[in-house]
């Protein structure tokens, strides 16, 4: 654990931090290494203490499996792994098949056009934990520089959550994800989603693993909430050194019209299950933006933020990076493109740093997260704007100008992009 440093200013840390024992990580990042100016943009972070030499990291699911495909993943170039999520009984986890279903653009699904929404009913790892403890042993002692994360998830019971820390700290993982977040499956056993959407059963078991892991903690957030501000203020104040978000979001992907039976089917029924890839990408935005507010306005002494949803391309990755995630997660992405993806994305943020020549990803993070305002703000703003002859008025007047004839034009006179 050298590449951990001790927390900078603990007078300003949040008791829970402080706790005895504890190694974890002080400050949120330090700069990336200084780039001269000249050459290639620096993609290097540093988050919690932990370096990677780009923002992209495995997200929790298939991508994180088991040993091939995560070494897979650190052969390719991905700057962290997070392992699938491990708990202490895999006995317990039966998964079905089918249990992925896909939306394409084109409104009659034809198999030509790209895949823009992913459904998935598959559950947290149905593999033995201990299998799945030394392989990630193995992989610590064959990439010892190279940030593993395990992503964890227990039932209600104070007990079952500290053995699983312990174990899955024993195997020399770099941080801790806890899957606050999984949607479907087990929420009976108080699991998942179940303890991420219950601010108060959220607080009770962010206590106890906040008292036990000696590792930096991110706890992953479900946007199946109104308000995700208000679990994700919980999770810090209780000492998580970071968030992560968004998991999937609750989904039925549609209806065969020949059957009449939704998918995915399973011996002709279904059951609601996880959204994710390209068409969750603004929901994700959105989440991501409240959080990093939060994270700005509240805990000034900083958290760190892993932002997910629908990450394909470079400019996905910068477009979190502008409203202030420190690194950027991407599952859905790696089951369509392969491991690969990851040399395309890192190419494509610095095509962007490029333009703009930012030379570290500390030069604009979280640089538009100031132009987020309220609606009565905006309409304050154009009004001056147009006084002062800067905008023109555009689009309709008034909601009573819109026409039959012309709907189509006169809501496009009103698009930005
Ligand atoms: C098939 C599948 C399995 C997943 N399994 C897990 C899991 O075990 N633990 C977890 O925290 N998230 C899991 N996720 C959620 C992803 O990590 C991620 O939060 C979500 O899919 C949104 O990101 P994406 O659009 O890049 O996939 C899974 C996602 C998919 C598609």
């Amino acid at each position: 654990m050298e590449s951990l440093t001790l927390r900078a200013s603990p007078s300003t840390a949040s008791p829970l931090l402080r706790l005895p024992g504890r190694r974890r990580a002080a400050s949120v990042r330090v700069s990336a290494s200084a780039s001269s100016g000249a050459g290639e943009p620096d993609l290097s972070v540093t988050v919690n203490g932990l370096k990677m030499p780009n923002p992209f990291v495995i997200g929790s699911g298939p991508p994180g499996t088991n040993y091939t495909v995560m070494k897979r993943a650190f052969d390719e170039g991905w700057g962290g792994v997070i392992a699938k999520t491990v708990s202490l009984d895999a006995g317990k986890v039966i998964n079905v098949t089918p249990r992925y279903a896909r939306l394409r653009a084109d409104p009659n699904g034809s198999t030509k056009s790209p895949i823009i929404g992913w459904q998935n009913i598959e559950l947290i790892s149905d593999r033995p934990l201990e299998t799945m403890l030394n392989e990630f042993k193995q992989l610590k002692k064959e990439y010892p520089d190279r940030i593993l994360i395990g992503s964890i998830m227990e039932e209600y019971n104070k007990a079952a959550w500290h053995e699983l820390i312990e174990r899955v700290e024993e195997s020399g993982v770099d941080a801790l994800e806890i899957n606050f977040s999984c949607p479907h499956g087990m929420p009976e056993r108080k699991m998942g989603a179940a303890v991420g959407q219950d601010c108060a059963l959220l607080e009770e078991v962010s206590g106890w693993i906040n008292e036990k892991a000696t590792v930096p903690v991110w706890s992953k957030m479900t946007p199946n909430i109104t308000d995700i501000t208000q679990p994700s203020r919980i999770a810090l104040k209780s000492g998580s050194e970071g968030i992560a978000a968004i998991n999937t979001i609750m989904s039925v992907m549609g209806i065969d019209l020949k059957t009449l039976r939704p998918e995915p089917c399973v011996e002709g029924y279904s059951t609601p299950g996880g959204y994710s890839a390209r068409a969750v990408h603004p929901i994700a935005l959105a989440k991501v933006m409240q959080i990093a507010r939060l994270i700005k306005e509240e805990f000034p002494e900083g958290r760190s933020l892993s932002a997910i949803g629908g990450v394909e391309t470079g400019n996905d990755a910068a477009e979190f990076i502008l409203l202030g995630a420190d690194t950027v997660q991407v599952c859905t992405g790696v089951m369509m493109h392969g491991y690969g993806l990851v040399k395309k994305l890192c190419t494509e943020l610095q095509d962007f740093m490029r333009m703009h020549d930012f030379s570290s990803i500390e030069d604009f993070r979280g640089a538009s997260l100031p132009y987020f305002t309220t609606h009565t703000d905006l309409v304050q703003r154009q009004k001056e704007a147009i006084k002062q002859r800067k905008a023109i008025r555009m689009g309709l007047q008034s909601d009573k100008d819109w026409t039959g004839d012309g709907f189509v034009k006169e809501t496009e006179s009103m698009v930005s992009n």
